[in-house]
């Protein structure tokens, strides 16, 4: 089960960049829920927005499912809904998390787990797909296809649902808006060396993009209806319709 995250404090910071490593996997329910801006919001909008569609079944691909929160989520909240729930992540610890998760629950759908790249896997007749913090992991060059084979496989009435640290279109307010950031990551109760430290490591691991550049690649991709649903200073929900 999730520990709580001291990972930052603990490790070597000339120890390299951020992976989805076994150190990460053991307390990443802990890191995402308090790095995360609205993370239990975005949580919370999934089996809204699932509830609202007319597929039987209701087909959902999670991309980067890291430890199955979200299709947990799904289950626990739809019980009566007929669910095909399936994970995607390249990382087996982050799948071995979440197996360790489903092992301890009861839950009224069966949730399958696939390990591999987003990029790579084949996913189709989706009636929801989400990627949530996890695009911007994807190297940039692979977005535009990826997206495209996204939008290829939503059946009529589905959605996609896209979230993503974002950056800012005018330099400064990145600089204002990261030091907001940090504000916030004090209040969860990290220090100044674990928020300094994990910067460091995610330079050049996680790279976003501004909202309106996110929403002119989901556009590219072939989605006619893309919004902003929700929105944290440097975090973004995006909803995508064909
Ligand atoms: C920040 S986590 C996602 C959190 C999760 N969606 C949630 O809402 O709790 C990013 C996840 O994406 C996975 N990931 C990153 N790049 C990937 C890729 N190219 N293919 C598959 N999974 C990837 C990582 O292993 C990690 O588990």
């Amino acid at each position: 089960m999730t520990q709580i995250d001291r990972l930052f404090n603990e490790i070597d910071p000339d120890s390299g960049t951020f992976s989805f490593d076994e150190n990460v996997a053991r307390v990443f329910d802990d890191m995402i829920s308090r790095s995360v801006p609205l993370y239990a919001d975005v949580q919370r909008s999934i089996p809204m927005l699932a509830g609202l569609l007319e597929h039987d079944p209701i087909r959902v691909f999670d991309l980067g499912c890291s430890t199955g929160t979200s299709l947990i989520h799904l289950s626990a909240m739809l019980p009566d809904r007929n669910l095909e729930l399936i994970g995607v992540d390249n990382s087996q610890p982050m799948l071995d998390q979440c197996q360790q998760k489903l092992d301890s629950l009861e839950l009224p759908h069966r949730i399958e787990t696939i390990c591999d790249s987003v990029q790579s896997y084949n996913f189709e007749n989706a009636s929801i797909v989400l990627m949530n913090y996890t695009l911007q992991f994807v190297p940039e060059s692979d977005r535009p296809a990826l997206l495209r084979r996204i939008s290829d496989s939503i059946r009529p009435g589905g959605f996609l649902l896209i979230s993503e640290k974002v950056a800012h279109e005018q330099p400064a307010m990145d600089d204002a808006v990261v030091e907001l950031y940090f504000e916030y990551k004090r209040r969860q109760g990290y220090s100044e060396l674990e928020i300094s430290r994990k910067r460091d490591a995610l330079e050049n691991v996680l790279v976003p993009l501004t909202t309106g550049q996110n929403l002119q690649l989901i556009h590219d991709a072939g989605f006619a209806k893309a919004e902003v649903l929700l929105k944290w200073f440097n975090f973004a929900t995006f909803l995508c319709r064909i």
